[in-house]
């Protein structure tokens, strides 16, 4: 079931997702080769609570840290640790708030040093992604447009979109109903309400779409070993299109 979010309840949401937007900023100007990516978790704890806010995936279903940062084939979950980010490499950084009663989530992918053209027009197209899904988005949108076109985009561009991952609608919980498929068919699945506030987080291969997930239980890496990119926003849907509230 959506929960549907009063102008009151969005207008407390503001504050996690500026955090989210503010802490992921923050990231991409220190985010360098040579850190592990253990160190990368430390700046976003130490930001996030810096703000007065909790670091939402710290502890959530176990996850042993504040963001998920997720290098090259790695594609989300990323466990952070001593692995050190090199010249070429892309990180997905993925990382939840929490304050004044509501969660606010957001991903970036950074390139580190000058990267590959493949895995710069993946980051490019991964952003482009979101853009794709959510266009025209309003009230009254059929859920599978936002698959559909963000499918379509990825696809045009050679690449591909990973099934076993998909946003969700945010609130009081991290995770709430609506599932949110980077695949899909127009014109299918339930219309979006006005109020309702999803996280649109496409996930996208250069190579194929199926994952493999680590013994450790949460790393998701390509099984091909090709990179993967993610970009993630937390938005409203309003009446006459979407407020996107990690911009
Ligand atoms: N931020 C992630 C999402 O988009 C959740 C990460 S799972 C966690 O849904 F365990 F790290 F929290
Ligand atoms: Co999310």
């Amino acid at each position: 079931m959506i929960v549907v979010k009063s102008e009151d309840e969005i207008a407390r949401m503001r504050e996690p997702c500026a955090v989210v937007r503010d802490c992921l900023a923050y990231i991409g100007e220190k985010i360098t080769a040579g850190m592990t990516t253990r160190e990368v978790d430390a700046l976003v704890e130490q930001f996030i609570r810096a703000q007065g806010a909790i670091p939402s995936c710290l502890g959530y279903g176990g996850f042993p840290a504040s963001a998920c940062v997720s290098v090259n084939e790695v594609v989300v979950h990323g466990i952070p640790g001593e692995r050190v980010l090199r010249e070429g490499d892309i990180v997905s950084v993925d990382l939840c708030a929490y304050k004044n009663g509501f969660h606010g989530d957001g991903a970036r992918t950074f390139c580190i040093g000058k990267v590959s053209a493949e895995k710069e027009k993946l980051v490019r197209i991964t952003e482009e992604c979101f853009y794709a899904g959510i266009d025209g988005v309003k009230a009254g949108t059929p859920l599978g447009d936002i698959g559909f076109r963000v499918q379509k985009h990825a696809e045009e561009h050679g690449f591909s979109v990973i099934r076993a991952y998909t946003g969700h609608g945010i609130g009081r919980e991290m995770h709430e109903d609506p599932a949110v498929p980077n695949f899909g068919r127009q014109g299918a699945g339930i219309r979006l309400p006005a109020g309702a506030v999803i996280c649109v987080e496409p996930m996208i291969a250069a190579g194929k779409w199926r994952v493999k997930v680590l013994p450790d239980g949460w790393t998701a890496v390509m099984a091909d070993g090709r990179p993967a990119a993610h970009y993630e926003n937390t938005l409203v849907v309003r009446e006459d299109g979407v407020e996107i509230l990690t911009l």
